[in-house]
C-alpha cells in the first residue's frame, strides 16, 4: 500500500510516498528558512503563501519515480501548526484524494515525530520512552503503544529550540539559532559560565527553560566587549545545561517508567552533543537509544506518510475541513 504523505504545519513544505513494503520511495522537502530568518522568526503570513508557491514543485519531486495513479492513500499534517499554513497543504490533500478518488487521512503532527524512528528502526517496539525536543515542544512522552501516548513531563515555559533560537539571537546569531550554537560550542568552554539547569532537581519529569534564557540575556548584557571567544563559551556552556537537564530528565523517566528503549526526536534531536550525552546513558541504564536520521529529526513528510500508513482506518470525507492550530496527543484516537 502506498501512502503520500504532506507536511505544511510550520516553514517546510514537504511531501513524501511511503510503501508499507519498501519503505519511503520518493520524498521532497523544501524549507523556508531563509525567507525567514531576514524576520528572525517564521512569518505566518509568509510561510502560508510560500508553501502554495513551492507544492506542486516538491510533489513533482517526491513523486519522480513513482506513479501518481499508484498511491492509494493521501495523508496530510491537519495539527498542530500554523493554521494558514496547514489549510494549504489540507486543501492540496483534499484536491488529489478528490482527483484520484483515494482516502484522505488527517495525521497529527507530533505523532509523526514521535513515530519517526519506529520507521528508520523497525525493531523498536512499544513501549518506549521519547524524548520530543523541537522549537514548538519539549515533551517526554511515554508511548505505551500506537496512538496511545502518556506526556510524563513537559516544558512549563519555553520549549527547548525556542530556548537555543532565542539565545543565538542575543548572541547575534541567525535565525533557526540551534544548529548555530552548536557549531559555536565546538570552540567554547562549557564550564565558562555556571547557568542554572532549571527543575534539574525536581521530583517531577517536568521542565522550564525561560530561566535559563533570562540568566544567558543578563549575562551578555553586562559584558562590555562580547569577542568571539566569549559568545562561544557562552554558546557552549548554555548548551550544556540543557543537555544536563535532559539527560537528567530521561534518566529519572526510564527509572520511573523501567522501559528499555529511549528514542530522541524533533528539530532538537539534530544536536550532536545531545545525542551522544543521551547515548551515554545506555550503558549507565542497560537501555538502547535512537535517535532518527538527521534528515527526519526536522519537519518532513515521511514520518506524515508512515503513520499515515499506520492509521489507515481514520479516512475522512473529502469535505469540510480537520485542521487544527492545537491538537494535544492525549486526544488522539488508538
Ligand atoms: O522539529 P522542528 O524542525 O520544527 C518544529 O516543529 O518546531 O524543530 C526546529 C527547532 C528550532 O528551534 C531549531 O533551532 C532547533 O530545532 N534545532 C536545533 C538544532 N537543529 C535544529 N537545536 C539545537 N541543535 C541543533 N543542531
Ligand atoms: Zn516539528
Amino acid at each position: 500500500m502506498k501512502t503520500l504523505g504532506i507536511e505544511t504545519s510550520c516553514d517546510e513544505t514537504a511531501i513524501a510516498v511511503y510503501d508499507s513494503e519498501q519503505g519511503i520511495i520518493g520524498e521532497s522537502v523544501f524549507s523556508q528558512i531563509k525567507m525567514h530568518a531576514e524576520y528572525g522568526g517564521v512569518v505566518p503570513e509568509l510561510a502560508s503563501r510560500d508553501h502554495c508557491v513551492k507544492i506542486i514543485s516538491v510533489l513533482k519531486e517526491a513523486i519522480k519515480d513513482v506513479d501518481l495513479k499508484s498511491i492509494d492513500q493521501v495523508a496530510y499534517t491537519s495539527g498542530p501548526g500554523l493554521l494558514g499554513a496547514l489549510l494549504i497543504g489540507e486543501s492540496f490533500a483534499q484536491g488529489i484524494s478528490s482527483a484520484l478518488n483515494i482516502p484522505l487521512i488527517p495525521i497529527n503532527h507530533l505523532e509523526g515525530h514521535l513515530m519517526s524512528p519506529v520507521m528508520e528502526f523497525p525493531e523498536i517496539t512499544t513501549p518506549y520512552i521519547s524524548l520530543l525536543v523541537s522549537g514548538g515542544h519539549s515533551m517526554i512522552v511515554d508511548v505505551k503503544d500506537r496512538g496511545d501516548y502518556q506526556i510524563l513531563g513537559q516544558s512549563q515555559d519555553d520549549a527547548v529550540g525556542e530556548a537555543f533560537d532565542k539565545v543565538g539571537k542575543l548572541l547575534g546569531l541567525p535565525y533557526p539559532g540551534g544548529p548555530h550554537i552548536e557549531k559555536l560550542a565546538l570552540k567554547g568552554n562549557p564550564k565558562s559560565y555556571d547557568f542554572p539547569r532549571p527543575m534539574i532537581h525536581s521530583d517531577n519529569l517536568d521542565l522550564s527553560f525561560s530561566g535559563l534564557k533570562t540568566s544567558v540575556l543578563y549575562t551578555v548584557r553586562d559584558i562590555e566587549n562580547i569577542t568571539d571567544q566569549i559568545k562561544a563559551d557562552i554558546a557552549a556552556s548554555f548548551q550544556q545545561a540543557v543537555i544536563d537537564v535532559l539527560t537528567k530528565k530521561i534518566k529519572k523517566s526510564v527509572e520511573l517508567s523501567g522501559r528499555s528503549n529511549v528514542i530522541i526526536a524533533g528539530g532538537v534531536a539534530a544536536n550532536k552533543a545531545l545525542r551522544e550525552a543521551i547515548k551515554e546513558l545506555e550503558s549507565v541504564l542497560n537501555i538502547r537509544v535512537y535517535y532518527p536520521s538527521l534528515k527526519y529529526c526536522g519537519d518532513n513528510a515521511a514520518m506524515i506518510a508512515f503513520v499515515g500508513s499506520l492509521r489507515s482506518s481514520d479516512k475522512i470525507q473529502v469535505n469540510g475541513s480537520s485542521v487544527r492550530a492545537r491538537w494535544p496527543l492525549s486526544e488522539l484516537s488508538k
